[in-house]
């Protein structure tokens, strides 16, 4: 880039500046900063954008069969991961990184700001509609095959071992074509999108409302339990499929009753700081994955709503801020500087040098585009609100903000909102400074040397990238329904039928310990003592707890004891039983281990 000295020296100056904004001179700095904004940020922002935003969607388009310059091998229409065949080889289709590209695509056609993409989408649609029906590892097409996570490019299985099933892929694809859906239904009407789209959607949805709450791998595809990513986007499709369904004059009963249950079961991964990424794993649980669920169901006519995890709501910036400490102490970053991420601190993958979590480009695009969706609403909605869960966030930019409800009207909305947009444009500036001359965007990258990382020229980074520009442009995403959602009182686990067990166990305690239990099902929580079930001991030493259970399943589940943040859990192996048949009940007596 031209002026490239320059804009170095400023680079410094601005990074040593913010460092310094952490200390109490932060008022005198104040305006120095701002300076660094104007002369700085959006400059080298702008000039980032208007460089990367054609190449990325140039790489997108080479990376499209049969014609994309990288994808000769590959069907009309099958997107391929990356070209990299080798360390590692990424020459696959996969549903999650083909459906998140398609929407980004589908969202440019639809929207008008690209008409040139009608052939492809059509070809995706082909391409997926085979897909569907290909028997593979996961089953064939009515026993668990589209949880088949990736595909040969020529639209065969991959039978090589691999992380499956995956089941945010259906759920992914279903809404990217739900948009095409209701966008063809004003077009061209009920009938033809019942003959062309509704077949292949459905069967989508059939597939996420009857496995949601069955585990699965995450989408890093290491994690096999439940995962925050997947269920908020099985959510948001079963809510736009309960919608779709009732315009197209079908049953949508289904979709809607297991959407409020999904929704239900959402809430679970709440820690009182962030969302446990996956259930499963010894990990923290901190993860990009939470991140991804945000930017990716932000529905701007749920506002700040905490329940479907909007942007801008509390609970979403607390997590945001525990993700980016996480990855600022792993790299020894100023405690509230901007820093590149990665997909989780614990990330072993591809970091023979450098030895940590690597950044990677889809992720460090995620925490602008949060931001930037963020600032959407509270423009939209000309206030925003401080509360105890959001305090430790907004303090990163002001360290004096209290809880509290500012509007336009007041001095520290503006600051606020000022110094956030900052924040992401720095972010953004983190990734500018980490891409290489010719634009090329790989998986991840060395946050000392900026090299590459990974396979390169991934199909998933362009795409992330042009959502994050298209935020930060102001574009709201058409609303999916999230708004004025209730989460059901009682969380129904399952759509079929249920019997009830009553857990009893024998366990003395010490003043202030309290027993607890948590099993292999999503109504005992699946392993997560965060979320464990309480027991009663209005029989003391005998704890109590009845709870419905999927009937006819084979259990696992363990005690555990806690105090404070103490965890104990019983010895090994897990207690396990069979759950009787629907409708029936069943008392277990057991003794502490
Ligand atoms: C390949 C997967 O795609 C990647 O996500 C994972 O980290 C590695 N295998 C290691 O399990
Ligand atoms: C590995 C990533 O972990 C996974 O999310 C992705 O689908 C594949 N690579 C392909 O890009």
């Amino acid at each position: 880039m031209t002026d490239a000295y320059t804009q170095a020296m400023w680079s410094f100056a601005c990074n040593q500046l913010q460092a310094l904004s952490q200390t109490r001179m932060r008022v005198v700095l104040v305006s120095a900063l701002s300076l660094c904004s104007t002369v700085l940020s959006p400059s080298l922002v702008d000039s980032y954008i208007a460089i990367e935003a054609p190449i990325a969607k140039a790489g997108i388009l080479a990376n499209i069969g049969p014609n994309g310059a990288y994808a000769s091998a590959a069907a009309p229409g099958v997107v391929i991961a990356s070209p990299s065949t080798h360390d590692p080889d990424y020459l696959y289709t996969w549903v999650r990184d083909a459906s998140l590209v398609f929407k980004l695509l589908i969202d440019q056609y639809t929207t008008g700001q690209d008409p040139n993409l009608g052939q492809h989408i059509q070809d995706f649609i082909q391409s997926q509609t085979k897909l569907q029906q290909v028997s593979n590892p996961s089953g064939s097409v009515s026993t668990g095959g589209l949880g088949e996570p990736k595909f040969q490019v020529n639209e065969t299985d991959f039978t090589g071992s691999w992380g499956r099933p995956q089941r945010d892929g259906p759920a992914l694809r279903s809404t990217a074509l739900i948009t095409y859906a209701n966008w063809s239904l004003n077009k061209t009407g009920a009938s033809n999108v019942l003959k062309t789209l509704w077949p292949i959607i459905k069967l989508d949805l059939d597939y996420v409302a009857a496995n949601w709450n069955q585990t699965g791998f995450d989408l890093w595809e290491e994690v096999d339990s439940s995962s925050f990513f997947t269920t908020a986007v099985q959510h948001r499709a079963l809510r736009q499929g309960a919608a779709l369904a009732a315009a197209l004059g079908q049953d949508a009963s289904t979709y809607a009753a297991q959407a409020d249950n999904a929704f239900c079961f959402l809430q679970s991964y709440w820690n009182g700081h962030y969302m446990t990424a996956n259930t499963g794993g010894d990990r923290s649980g901190i993860d990009s994955n939470t991140v991804l669920a945000s930017i990716h169901t932000f529905d701007p006519a749920a506002g700040c709503d905490a329940n479907t995890f909007q942007p801008c709501s509390d609970k979403a910036l607390s997590n945001l801020k525990v993700y980016l400490d996480a990855f600022r102490s792993l790299y020894r970053t100023a405690p509230d500087a901007t820093v590149p991420t990665g997909r989780y601190p614990e990330d072993e993958y591809m970091t023979a040098i450098g030895g940590t979590a690597n950044p990677w480009y889809l992720c460090t695009a995620a925490v602008a585009e949060q931001l930037y969706g963020a600032l959407i609403v509270w423009k939209k909605q000309s206030s925003l609100e401080v509360t105890d869960t959001s305090l430790a966030f907004f303090q990163q930019f002001d360290d004096s903000v209290k809880v509290g409800n500012y509007t336009t009207a007041d001095e520290t909305y503006g600051q606020l909102v000022g110094a956030i947009r900052l924040f992401a444009e720095d972010t953004l500036a983190v990734h500018a400074n980490y891409t290489p001359a010719n634009g090329a965007l790989s998986e991840q990258f060395n946050r000392t040397t900026g090299a590459g990382v990974s396979a390169a020229n991934l199909t998933w980074s362009y795409a992330a990238v042009l959502t994050a520009f298209s935020a930060r442009a102001g574009n709201a995403p058409e609303s999916w329904g999230a708004a004025g959602l209730k989460v059901p009182r009682v969380c129904k686990l399952q759509s079929g039928p249920m019997s009830s067990v009553t857990f009893t166990v024998n366990a003395e305690t010490t003043f202030g310990e309290s027993i607890y239990l948590t099993g292999s099902v999503v109504a005992l929580e699946v392993w997560n003592p965060t979320t464990a079930l309480p027991m009663s001991a209005a029989d003391y030493p005998i704890w109590t707890l009845t709870v419905q259970v999927p009937a006819s399943t084979d259990i696992q589940y363990k005690y555990i004891r806690k105090f404070g943040s103490s965890v104990i859990w019983e010895s090994d192996p897990n207690n396990q039983f069979t759950s009787p048949a629907g409708g029936e009940t069943v008392t277990l007596e057991d003794s502490w281990r």
